[in-house]
């Protein structure tokens, strides 16, 4: 199954993402999470990619298209993928169809995970995530059982660089002039569905799964 969960800054890519992978055995590919690992690392790639994640800016095509046709090579992807954050653009977009063709497959459903923009913000701002296992909360919406510790693994919870009001405002502002276009550009291909992303999460994973049952390859 080779799939793309698209939806805005803070709409549940990586909450759902993340359990979809698990369920189906393949592996979640989020730029976004490769990107701060970078940053983390101190890579070149990192020290570039850190200038533009931190103003809420898109890291340049070129850069992340070479980065996802690189991972898409790995053997664990084989059997199929899904994509968290990418593609963000019409460019990477077809770049990513160019990619797939030239590995002999297609995508095999592009799901879109719909929250409106006023809730977004005190989404991404009340985020936290363990600092050792990558495990996503919220502070009001998924609270771990203790403040600031991660349920699954103990670890030590913290709030990402970018979710702050001000950066999640610049990310919303991208959103809406780069990605949305491309939910046009994938209804045309027939294997889009969207999902109200405004229930709860258990809800949204449940339609998920719905979605899924349907698609083929
Ligand atoms: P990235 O890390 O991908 O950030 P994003 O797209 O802004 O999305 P988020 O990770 O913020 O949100 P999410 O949809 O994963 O939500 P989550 O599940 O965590 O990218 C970061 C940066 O990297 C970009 O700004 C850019 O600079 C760069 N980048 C990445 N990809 C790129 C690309 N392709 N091209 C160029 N640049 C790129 O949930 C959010 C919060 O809400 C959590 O606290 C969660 O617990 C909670 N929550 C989830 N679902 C629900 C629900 N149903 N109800 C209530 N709360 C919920
Ligand atoms: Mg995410
Ligand atoms: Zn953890």
């Amino acid at each position: 199954m080779q799939l793309i969960m698209m939806g805005a800054p803070g709409a549940g890519k990586g909450t759902q993402a993340a359990k979809i992978a698990k369920k189906y055995g393949i592996p979640q590919i989020s730029t976004g999470d490769m990107f701060r690992a970078a940053v983390k690392e101190g890579t070149p790639l990192g020290k570039k990619a850190q200038e533009y994640m931190s103003a809420g800016k898109l890291v340049p095509d070129e850069v992340t298209i070479g980065i996802v046709r690189e991972r898409l090579a790995k053997d664990d992807c084989a059997g199929g993928f899904i994509l968290d954050g990418f593609p963000r653009t019409v460019e990477q977009a077809d770049a990513l169809n160019e990619i797939l063709k030239a590995q002999g497959r297609s995508l095999s459903s592009v799901i879109n995970i719909s929250v409106p923009l006023e809730d977004l913000i005190e989404r991404g701002v009340g985020r936290r995530i363990c600092r050792s296992c990558g495990a996503t909360y919220h502070v009001k919406f998924h609270a771990p059982a203790k403040e600031n510790v991660c349920d699954a693994c103990g670890g030590e919870l913290y709030q990402r660089g970018d979710d702050t009001a001000e950066t999640m405002q610049k990310r919303l502002s991208v959103y809406e002039s780069s990605t949305r276009p491309l939910i046009d550009y994938y209804k045309q291909s027939g294997i889009y569905a969207e999902i109200d992303g405004k229930q709860k999460i258990e809800k949204v994973t449940e339609d998920l799964e719905n979605v899924l049952h349907s698609v083929k390859g």
